[in-house]
């Protein structure tokens, strides 16, 4: 399963450091994930002088970013009057204000590089009557933050449209070219970047941060810094209890090869079953990529059905469609709407943290990148930063969101411990995987292009059963997102350590 922007990516950025020397590993700052958000930060920590260090556990974009559909939007669904309903006006003005600035930034580096952009309509949309408050909420939302939207009863697509928002001149792209362009300037600028090490422990000692790193053969280093950034997607150290505050969803994408031409504008729905759409321009002709199927990481019975969906439903409104990818991905939800970003414990900076974009990293991403350099380079920090702080007195507005999360964890948490012993002795088909035995002795076995492999079902950051994802081929744990391969290796997630084989 390559996403239409990996697929090749590797042809489009450059060659990157698959170790680094030991001055490397003695930096001032340190930025764990090769993301948008990182490789952000590092360029413009790089940009100031700083050394940086970034500590790649797989490859640049591997994770969310490269599994994006990367549009990159001020109307982002229902996103506006969802924070609306728990925050104040100057909140959510702040919020669309700190998106302005990342894709500005992000507009304005791609145009300097020659990196293609698609200038489009954004359209937040109902399908079907019983969408329309809430589109009409978003319209409300959005002209009461200043956004030039208008609302619009048709348009002519080639499926179920009953009215939206529309707000012009909203950007696409492809995110590799821009991950590519920011790992070129990193290297001009003096900054590294080592893939392939996962940071699997760190502490502080005598006012500087050490983290213990990990290649796939077992390989050990330390890297040491004054400040490290956890850009990691939801952050892997558990001080903070951030894995608490989110809410780990995952979605689905297919790209198609479609007879004749495609639509132009941006479209996501903001009614059930959602529906994302947009074309992408490629060397082979464009695509439409199709997205959907949103749920909690490691809760759906069979995440196949997701693309089976998604398919079936293109075909229907772009006859002769062929798909050509298929990719899924988890963004972090935050309980309070609004993104974490800063340190990772009140008071300290030698930890901080980005996360909670709720699939809307490729404006947020660059926005916390904005306000991580600027935190550690000192100055004057961003008018819309409270907006964006990682320990605030209106996170309290998301406490009861918090609770039934956590009470959903907890009985997950039960049911994963309880039910595997009914499922003994069931026979594995190829594409499968269960977990079977009693609580004391419990073992998940998989069957994937004809190799069985045994590991603990038991999840290595705190504990939960996980459970097959027979799109991607991974155990997957229902309680905060950690996924591993069938192998037990660690792919993403709170998680640090591997399944034990
Ligand atoms: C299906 C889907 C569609 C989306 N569509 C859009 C969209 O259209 N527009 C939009 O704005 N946003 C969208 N998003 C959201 C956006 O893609 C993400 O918010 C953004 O990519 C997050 O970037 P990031 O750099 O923070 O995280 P990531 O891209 O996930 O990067 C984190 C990196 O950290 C690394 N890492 C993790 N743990 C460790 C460790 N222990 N050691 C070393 N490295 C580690 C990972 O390997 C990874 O490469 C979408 C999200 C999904 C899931
Ligand atoms: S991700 Fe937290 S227990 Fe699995």
């Amino acid at each position: 399963m390559t996403s239409l922007w990996l697929d090749g990516a590797g042809m489009r950025h450059p060659q990157i450091d698959g170790g680094a020397t030991k001055d490397a590993l003695n930096a001032e700052i340190v930025v764990v994930g090769a993301g948008i958000t990182g490789l952000v930060a590092a360029v413009l920590l790089a940009r100031a002088g700083k050394r940086v260090l970034v500590v790649e556990a797989r490859t640049p974009g591997a994770v969310t970013t490269g599994n994006t559909t990367a549009k990159v939007s001020l109307l982002q669904g229902s996103r506006l009057s969802t924070i609306a309903k728990r925050h104040s006006a100057d909140l959510v003005g702040q919020y669309v204000e700190g998106n302005r600035e990342g894709q500005a930034w992000l507009a304005q580096y791609c145009t300097e590089r020659g990196i293609a952009l698609q200038y489009e309509d954004a359209y937040s949309y109902a399908q079907f009557e019983r969408g329309l408050p809430t589109a009409r909420a978003e319209f409300e939302a959005a002209e009461a933050a200043g956004l030039g939207v208008s609302w619009v009863d048709q348009l002519d697509v080639p499926f179920e449209f009953r009215g939206g928002v529309r707000l012009a001149d909203q950007i696409q792209f492809d995110p590799m070219p821009f991950l590519g362009a920011l790992i070129s300037e990193l290297h001009e600028r003096g900054g590294r970047l080592m893939t392939g090490q996962r940071v699997y422990a760190a502490s502080t000692a005598g006012g500087r941060v050490s983290l213990k790193l990990r290649d796939a053969e077992g390989g050990e280093q330390v890297a040491t810094a004054d400040h490290c950034i956890l850009a990691t997607g939801t952050p892997i150290l558990d001080r903070g209890g951030f894995f608490a505050r989110l809410h780990p969803s995952r979605s689905y994408c297919v790209a198609f090869e479609v007879p004749g031409s495609l639509p132009r504008p941006m479209m996501l729905s903001v009614d059930q079953p959602t529906r994302s759409v947009r074309y992408a321009p490629t060397a082979d002709g464009e695509r439409l990529i199709v997205g959907g199927g949103g749920h909690t990481v490691g809760r759906k019975d069979s995440a196949r059905t997701s693309y089976d969906e998604l398919v079936g439903w293109t075909k229907r409104h772009f006859p002769g469609a062929q798909p050509t990818h298929f990719w899924s991905a988890q963004d972090y939800v935050p309980v309070d709407e609004l993104p974490y970003v800063g340190p990772l414990l009140p008071g300290s900076d030698q930890f901080l943290v980005a996360t909670g974009f709720a699939k809307w990293g490729m404006t947020n991403g660059v926005a916390a990148a904005l306000l991580l350099a600027k935190h550690l380079l000192g100055g004057q920090q961003a008018r819309w930063a409270s907006a964006f702080a990682s320990w605030s007195p209106h996170e309290l507005t998301g406490l009861t969101t918090a609770l039934k999360i956590n009470m959903e964890v907890g009985w997950h948490m039960a049911a994963g411990w309880v039910t595997p012993v009914a499922h003994r002795n069931g026979q594995l088909r190829d594409g499968g995987g269960s977990v079977s035995g009693p609580p004391w002795h419990m073992v998940a076995r998989s069957m994937v292009d004809g190799v069985e492999r045994c590991v603990s079902p038991v999840c290595t950051h705190l504990g939960g059963v996980l459970s097959w994802n027979d799109a991607e081929k991974s155990w997957d744990c229902p309680l905060h997102g950690s996924r591993f391969g069938p192998d037990g290796t660690v792919l993403e997630g709170p998680a640090t350590r591997d399944l034990s084989r």
